[in-house]
């Protein structure tokens, strides 16, 4: 029986992973393919570096040539990182007749439909299942498993990081900016940590979950980005008082109206699925119109959860060849609904305001609201005392306003002479 041959671009986290699992699930992998796999070359960038995982004889290099001139090699997969190496990589692969697995969320949010038009071209398979949420298979599940269903809305915690950050915070008190060395050291953070603290990197996986949920292109720019930076100690108490937590969701919606992408802390009830989803592990949220509502959970970063969706990759394109089955794309771009912008939304808003006490008549405030029709749900009031300065702040929940409406009205709040500074908006998520 032939040997399918796979040559693998890079051997960092990702590739050990995926040469771990390759090899020590040699038996079981191939009791689904049905052909066995072997990885023939192994390209890096520095061939003299110590390895954590044995190649077991696969050769290892440093010129890409040995994998992409060799006619052997039925599969590229690349796990290097970066935009324009690894597309030039992809894009000879494919021209050499080549299929393609690449875990790269930043190249695959950019230029995912492209790749895919060119995979279509030379009749390649092309699968990116680890770009999104890591070792769970939700592009799988999104463009197989849930045919027969209309994807309504996705809510995801698809970025580890954050959510560790933010569950420490929950749990042990302690501010953000204690927890981001920690995070750091674990391998959570990516190498430029605003990535995740600013939602980029939720925003580029948010990107592919709703073109391939909704097949209609969102691409990394059309998705409303917002991060955890400015979340204090002090939101994350408050929230817990009216029944929230705090999280960095991704939220994909297909509405009459355009398609919603947006990345932003979110208040959910802290009886919500989402909610309980703690330190790094990922979670997707999916609500179709038959299936109704589920959740896939799991780890969403690391060596062998991002190898497993790798692997799963491989076999599957190992079995579509054994059964001659034709290449399928999670890039299928069959609508062209626009995208929305945040201010056409509407939410329901947390706003907290700092004021100097005795100074603040809150009707003020009201009034504004009032003016703007935005409804009142809730108004707390805390004494907060710092460096030796007593002040109030004021938790305000709001019924759902336009998010334009909502900003026009929080300007004027901010004018009053009695508020101290900005005020803190957080939206309220209460459609999952
Ligand atoms: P990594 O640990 O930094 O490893 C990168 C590997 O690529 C290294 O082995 C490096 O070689 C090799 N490499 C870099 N430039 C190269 C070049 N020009 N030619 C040949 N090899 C080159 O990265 P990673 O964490 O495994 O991430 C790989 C990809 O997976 C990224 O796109 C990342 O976004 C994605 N991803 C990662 C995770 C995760 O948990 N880490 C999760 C989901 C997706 P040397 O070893 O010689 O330096
Ligand atoms: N930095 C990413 C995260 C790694 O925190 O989720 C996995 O994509």
């Amino acid at each position: 029986m032939k040997e399918l041959q796979v040559g693998i671009f890079g051997l960092g986290t990702v590739g050990s992973g995926t040469v771990d699992i390759l090899t020590n699930n040699k038996e079981i992998i191939q009791t689904s393919t049905t052909t066995p796999v072997r990885v023939k070359t192994v390209c890096v960038k520095d061939t003299s570096k110590q390895r954590k995982v044995n190649l077991h004889g696969s050769k290892l290099t440093s010129d890409p040539n040995d994998i992409l001139d060799d006619p052997e090699i039925d599969i590229v997969v690349e796990v290097m990182g970066g935009i324009e190496y690894s597309k030039s990589v992809i894009e000879q692969a494919f021209k050499k007749g080549k299929h393609v697995v690449s875990a790269n969320k930043d190249l695959i949010a950019l230029y995912g439909k492209e790749l895919t038009d060119m995979a279509r071209k030379h009749n390649c398979h092309f699968f990116f299942e680890a770009a999104v949420a890591g070792g769970i298979p939700i592009l799988r599940a999104l463009q197989f498993s849930l045919i027969g269903n209309q994807i309504q809305k996705i809510g995801g915690i698809i970025n580890g990081s954050t959510n560790y950050i933010l569950t420490r915070m929950q749990v042990e008190e302690l501010s953000l900016d204690k927890i981001i060395d920690d995070a750091k050291r674990l391998g959570y953070l990516e190498a430029d940590p605003s990535a995740d603290l600013e939602g980029y990197d939720a925003a580029r996986k948010c990107a592919i979950l709703a073109s391939i949920a909704f097949n209609n292109l969102v691409t990394f720019d059309q998705v409303y980005v917002s991060g955890i930076n400015n979340i204090t100690l002090e939101d994350i108490k408050y929230a817990k008082n009216l029944g929230y937590t705090i999280k960095l969701l991704a939220i994909a919606e297909n509405t009459e109206s355009g398609i919603v992408a947006r990345v932003h802390p979110c208040l959910i009830p802290s009886s919500h699925p989402l909610a309980g989803v703690m330190y790094s592990f990922n979670a997707v949220y999916v609500i179709c119109d038959k299936l109704g509502e589920t959740m896939f959970y799991g780890k969403g970063a690391g060596d062998l959860p991002t190898g497993s969706a790798v692997v799963n990759d491989i076999a599957s394109i190992a079995k579509n060849i054994s059964f001659n089955q034709k290449p399928e794309y999670g890039y299928k771009i069959l609508n062209e609904s626009r995208v929305l912008s945040i201010d056409e939304q509407s939410f329901s808003y947390y706003l907290r305001l700092n004021v100097q006490k005795n100074l603040i008549n809150i009707s003020d405030v009201l009034n504004i609201f009032d003016k703007y029709k935005i409804t009142i749900k809730t108004l707390d009031k805390f004494e907060k005392k710092q460096n030796g300065n007593s002040s109030l702040d004021y938790i305000i929940t709001t019924g759902t306003s336009l998010e334009e409406s909502f900003n026009k009205a929080v300007k004027e709040i901010e004018d009053l002479s009695s508020i101290n500074g900005k005020a803190k908006i957080i939206r309220i998520e209460r459609g999952l």
